[in-house]
């Protein structure tokens, strides 16, 4: 029997992941499809019964709903816990849910596997403080990096994630303002390129042969991959990689199979 899965958000219409999700399938011999469904902005409670209902096995879920799902799901993976914002569920079945966020491994693998970029020792600023922010920075700061500054508009919900993330490194936070100094790695995690804007950057925060990486991904530059390329960053990088990885990871979390993204990545680049 075929088994169901989705990805839910709002927008949800040029989402990638049906595509991603069924070339898996297909390579790995699993017996699944995958739709994309848009549910209303108040009422992700009313959607996610709606999925359990018809049956699905698992489902993604992805902007905005990543902070408003994990507080609905009570069993979480330790990292998903801190993370405050979750992007895999498992409907298990008991009837019960488990959640999961494989956002920061989809990043990690993208930067480190893919591109040969190391995170160990290096000065990195992550922008944004949101659900996509939250999610990649256990992991970032797993891999040992000399320091981690987290800036956002609002200076509080950075700050907030400062305190939360204080015992797995060297991380400091504040408002775009507050940037000082200079980066090797900068990460967007904001949701500005949706809007075709950068955050605020002071100039002169690169470093010679720093690397810029956009976690959003569009099918032209985003506006922050035209700021890398324009304040002359050795790599400008776009999200789809992560894209690809995040939801290998979550294959991985429902089928047990770990399918492999290299042909998927180059098939969605063409
Ligand atoms: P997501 O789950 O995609 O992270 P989110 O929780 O709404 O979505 O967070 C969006 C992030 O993008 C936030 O860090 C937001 O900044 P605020 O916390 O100050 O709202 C940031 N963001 C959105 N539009 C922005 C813009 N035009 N300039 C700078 N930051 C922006």
């Amino acid at each position: 029997m075929t088994d169901h899965y989705a990805v839910i958000g709002n927008p949800i219409k040029h989402s990638k992941s049906p595509l991603i999700h069924t070339e898996f399938a297909k390579q790995t011999g699993q017996d699944l499809d995958y739709i994309s469904r848009k549910v209303a902005l108040d009422d992700l409670v009313g959607g996610l019964k709606q999925l359990q209902a018809e049956g699905f096995k698992g489902i993604n879920i992805t902007v905005p709903f990543k902070e408003q799902a994990w507080q609905l799901v009570s069993d979480k993976s330790a990292h998903a816990q801190r993370a405050g914002a979750i992007n895999t569920i498992m409907f298990n079945n008991d009837g019960s849910l488990t959640g999961d966020n494989t956002d920061g491994i989809g990043l990690c693998r993208d930067l480190i596997d893919n591109h040969q970029i190391e995170l160990t020792g290096k000065h990195l600023l992550l922008l944004g403080a949101g659900g996509a922010a939250r999610g990649v920075i256990e992991p970032l700061l797993k891999y040992q990096p000399s320091s981690l500054f987290i800036a956002n508009r609002t200076a509080i919900k950075a700050t907030d994630l400062c305190t939360l993330f204080a015992d797995f490194g060297d991380v400091d936070a504040g408002s775009y303002d507050a940037i000082s100094g200079s980066f090797d790695i900068i990460i967007n995690a904001t949701a500005a390129s949706l809007n075709g804007q950068v955050p605020p950057l002071p100039d002169n925060i690169l470093n010679p042969n720093g690397i810029c990486y956009d976690m959003m991904y569009s099918d032209s530059d985003t506006a922050f991959i035209t700021w890398a390329k324009q304040h002359r960053a050795a790599k400008a990088i776009d999200g789809l990689g992560m894209l690809v990885e995040q939801a290998a990871e979550s294959f991985r979390l429902w089928r047990g199979v770990q399918p492999k993204t290299q042909a998927v990545i180059a098939l969605i680049r063409q």
